[in-house]
């Protein structure tokens, strides 16, 4: 089997080793890359730093042009893509093509805020002082970014890392997750025919024991982590000067309040979304609050509507759940499972393991100390909890040491304006579950979900700082 090569400075490298990429449902081999070696790594950090200039200069229609390019690319080979998505990841076909999809319209909206990014004029003769003046507001790359991105959307995080880098004129030094990283050396192949200058993109497929010399090589200012809070965490203890943005996941939750009536359509959203790509979304459905009045009612038709999801090989047009990433992971699951059976949740599906792939699981009356519920599962597990009232649900929703988004089935205006105002959480999709992302929203959590935002525009302010240029001696 012929290796991937990896990417520096926009030019393809084979080095003397190679590893190899397994499909985590069956182990097969899925393919093959070269590994940067220690001095591949400093040339692309060298590169990306001596490129900072050049790219910050490039004008907005050639940053464009290129993000354009990518795009356009992507959606011609977005069957190729998805096959790959799906052979390193487990993900099931039917969602790696919804992944190339909104990879497509990441690059697209980088394009058009890359079109757009320009800036404010600020008058400053709001005093005495500032007679005569107004700021120039303009906003310029931090410096090279360094993007590490996880193994559970090999395409579209590594997209959100990308995008908006080269949006601002940032050059970007891509570590993609260890067990997936064909996806982003593909990525690679269409950025290699754009004419970005050849400094301003690297992506490098090494191990995580290299990532932490990446982080703290002041070379590369800015970091934009996604992945594990105690990795996320612990990278932004480790380099309190640099600009570090994290999206790290979290246990999202569900209120299905009392007004809500139909709650087959809530049940079949609940059972889909905390099980799609096998739970290993950070927004999956993860815990479910639902009011005392509908509770028998909407686990009767969670479970029954979780039974009919098909598990097996994700590369079957019909899987609906596929393996998660490695055995490892689903026997985490199916332990956390079992710590939940055993404080007293009541198993009502699911709960077996066969290899990495973990029966879509249902579990009620869950204690609100079971890893099940107060971790972050990852995993195709739903616990459904009962409340007295929207109050108590709020209560118990934010009862979470995270805070990424959150679902409300509920009709009542002044419900969802609560919500939105009560919740501790980025985001509150009212009337569906929080499984719910458009590529161009600002994107990410509080507490220990992260800081900053994801989505072209937020990441774009994110990756830059004002510049102010102070005109004087105007007549305004
Ligand atoms: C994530 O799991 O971190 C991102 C979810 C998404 O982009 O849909």
């Amino acid at each position: 089997m012929t290796a991937t090569p990896f990417w520096i400075a926009g030019k393809p490298v084979t080095s003397g080793e190679t590893a190899v990429v397994h499909h985590p449902f069956d182990g097969g081999v899925a393919g093959a890359h070269h590994v940067p070696s220690t001095s591949d790594v400093e040339q692309a950090v060298r590169a990306a730093a001596d490129a900072a200039e050049e790219t910050a200069a490039l004008p907005a229609h050639v940053r464009a042009g290129a993000l354009d390019h990518v795009s356009r690319t992507l959606e011609s080979r977005a069957g190729e893509l998805a096959n790959l998505i799906t052979a390193e990841s487990g993900k099931p076909l039917k969602w790696a093509r919804g992944e190339v999809a909104r990879g497509v319209s990441t690059f697209r909206w980088a394009a058009e805020e890359a079109r757009r990014f320009s800036g404010e004029l600020q008058r400053l003769d709001t005093d005495p002082g500032g007679t005569g003046r107004m700021a120039l507001v303009r906003r310029v790359p931090r410096g090279p970014v360094l993007g590490i991105t996880p193994f559970n959307f090999p395409l579209n995080l590594v997209a959100h890392k990308v995008a908006p880098a080269l949006a601002v004129g940032a050059p970007i030094v891509l570590k993609p997750a260890p067990a997936t990283p064909l996806t982003a050396l593909a990525l690679g192949e269409v950025l290699a025919e754009t004419d970005l200058p050849a400094g301003s993109w690297s992506v490098l497929p090494t191990g995580n024991d290299v990532a932490a010399a990446l982080v703290a090589d002041p070379r590369l200012p800015v970091v934009s982590f996604t992945g594990s809070g105690p990795v996320g965490w612990g990278i932004r203890e480790s380099v309190p000067r640099k600009h570090v943005a994290l999206e790290l996941g979290g246990n999202a939750a569900v209120l299905v309040c009392p007004d809500w009536t139909d709650l087959d359509f809530a049940a079949q959203r609940i059972a889909t979304f905390s099980m799609y790509q096998g739970g290993q979304s950070c927004i999956a459905v993860q815990r479910v609050y639902a009011h005392a009045a509908l509770f028998d009612e909407l686990v009767d038709r969670i479970t029954a509507h979780v039974a009919e999801l098909s598990t097996g090989d994700p590369r079957a047009e019909t899987t609906n759940v596929g393996p998660l990433i490695n055995v490892a992971a689903a026997e985490r699951v199916e332990r956390w499972v079992g710590a939940a059976v055993e404080a007293g949740a009541t198993l009502r599906h699911g709960g077996t393991r066969e290899g990495s792939t973990v029966a879509p699981t249902v579990l009620t009356d869950v204690p609100e100390s079971a890893q099940a519920m107060a971790e972050e599962v990852f995993g195709p597990v739903v616990c459904v909890n009962r409340v007295d009232s929207v109050t108590d649900g709020f209560a118990r929703v934010n009862a979470s040491r995270y805070g990424l988004q959150a679902g409300v089935f509920t009709r009542d205006l002044n419900t969802a304006f609560d919500a939105s105002a009560k919740l501790a959480v980025g985001g509150v999709v009212i009337g569906d579950v929080p499984s719910f992302r458009a590529d161009q929203m600002p994107y990410g959590g509080v507490k220990d979900s992260g800081i900053g935002r994801e989505g072209p525009a937020a990441a774009m302010e994110d990756f830059t700082e004002p510049r102010l240029t102070i005109l004087t001696g105007l007549s305004l």
